[in-house]
């Protein structure tokens, strides 16, 4: 079960953190390693493929923007928390998620935080972040490369606003919160289309923008694809965005249904998995938690306020 961030026990952030720590300790060129790891999303955005294997070695195959965003993210995060178990010997590692969509969990997680750090080195640490906003604490959902300076009630209700808006209001058919299709000879969708899912281009890239630092040249780490996946933090953010699509998908509102053409369920990517096996993976697997054996701790006596924040 995947926990949420700012609800770990103290053993649970010491084994994640170890387990990072272990994966910074590989070689760079085993495929386990934090460089390796990293660099798997790089290669699946920023011209690192090509169709070739559908006849189309002139185009790149970009992941993001499309209906290809959520199953290609939950299979990295799938092999990635799997491989994290193995090196430090537990198989019932699991990451940790940043709860960006409740009060409680809106400030970057504290094992994140530099001035929280009781344990050298952090593993979690990264040079490459906006030190304001890792200082300030309260994540901006709604975060467009300027601060807005809200009051602490007032950026709270805005965050819950969008997500609400990401995932009721602008995510109400499968499309519109997938992402537009996207198929063997297309050509990479830009970012400011309109076609990208909900959340892909509200709170998902609002988080990315918000960590990442504005002094570097592309926003690195987070603020960038080829550097995304250096952060620590990439991966918690990544695990509360797959747990967007089971939140969505438990809302059972009509239209919130995975895609079922054929296109999608058997488009398909590789990855190494915990015994360093290359092995390829498709959209059709991905729908199913009980079948990938993960599944988010959710408190259920809780109510989540962003269903009562319609903007
Ligand atoms: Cu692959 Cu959050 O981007």
């Amino acid at each position: 079960m995947r926990w949420p961030a700012n609800h770990g026990t103290k053993e649970q952030v010491e084994k994640y953190r170890a387990a990072i720590q272990a994966m910074r300790d590989l070689p760079d060129d085993h495929p386990h390693s934090f460089v390796s790891q990293a660099k798997i999303h790089c290669a699946y955005c920023n011209g690192g493929y090509s169709q070739v294997d559908s006849g189309f070695p002139d185009i790149d195959i970009q992941i993001h923007n499309s209906w290809l965003f959520f199953p290609f993210h939950r299979w990295y995060l799938y092999f990635y928390e799997r491989i994290l178990g193995k090196l430090i010997k537990d198989p019932e590692f699991a990451l940790p998620y940043w709860k960006w969509d409740e009060p409680a969990g809106m400030p970057i997680p504290e094992m994140f935080v530099p001035e929280k750090i009781y344990c050298e080195p952090n593993s979690l640490y990264d040079v490459y972040r906006n030190a304001d906003h890792i200082k300030e604490r309260i994540v901006d959902l709604d975060y467009g490369g300027t601060d807005r300076g809200l009051p602490y009630e007032q950026q709270i209700s805005s965050n819950l606003c969008t997500v609400y808006r990401d995932l009721v209001r602008n995510g109400g058919d499968t499309l519109s919160f997938f992402g537009g299709v996207y198929v063997a000879g297309d050509s990479p969708v830009e970012n400011n289309d309109p076609s990208v899912g909900s959340v892909e281009s509200g709170s998902h890239t609002a988080v990315h923008r918000w960590v990442g630092d504005p002094k570097q040249t592309n926003g690195e780490d987070m603020g960038n694809f080829y550097s995304a996946g250096y952060d620590p933090a990439f991966y918690i953010h990544h695990a509360n965005v797959d747990r967007m699509w089971k939140l969505w998908k438990d809302l059972r509102l009509p239209g919130h249904v995975e895609p079922t053409e054929p296109d999608w369920l058997n488009a398909s990517y590789v990855f190494y998995d915990e015994n360093e096996e290359l092995v390829r993976v498709c959209n059709k697997d991905s729908v199913n938690l009980d079948k990938l054996k993960y599944n988010y701790v959710e408190n259920p006596n809780e109510v989540s306020l962003w269903r009562k924040s319609r903007p």
